[in-house]
């Protein structure tokens, strides 16, 4: 028998969190890091997870939606 596989069409993750802004992100300084800068991924979508690998640009031009990283940078 063949399987059914359902493919849902992309939806929005964001429903109202700050929807004027093109991207959404926010940035937390710590001072006990490794890297200057390190991406950690909102979109739930990353192949990297849980670091952001650049997948929100697809997820936000394919849903309109507008979501981006949290980035940790080193002081
Ligand atoms: Fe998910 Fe960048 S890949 S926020």
């Amino acid at each position: 028998p063949r399987r059914m596989v359902v493919v849902k069409a992309a939806e929005a993750i964001n429903p109202d969190i700050r929807k004027t802004e093109d991207k959404v992100v926010d940035s937390v300084v710590v001072t006990e890091l490794a890297k200057p800068l390190t991406a950690y991924c909102r979109c739930w979508r990353s192949g990297t997870f849980p670091l952001c690998d650049g997948s929100h640009v697809k997820h936000n031009k394919a849903t309109g939606d507008n979501v981006g990283p949290l980035l940790l940078k080193k002081q």
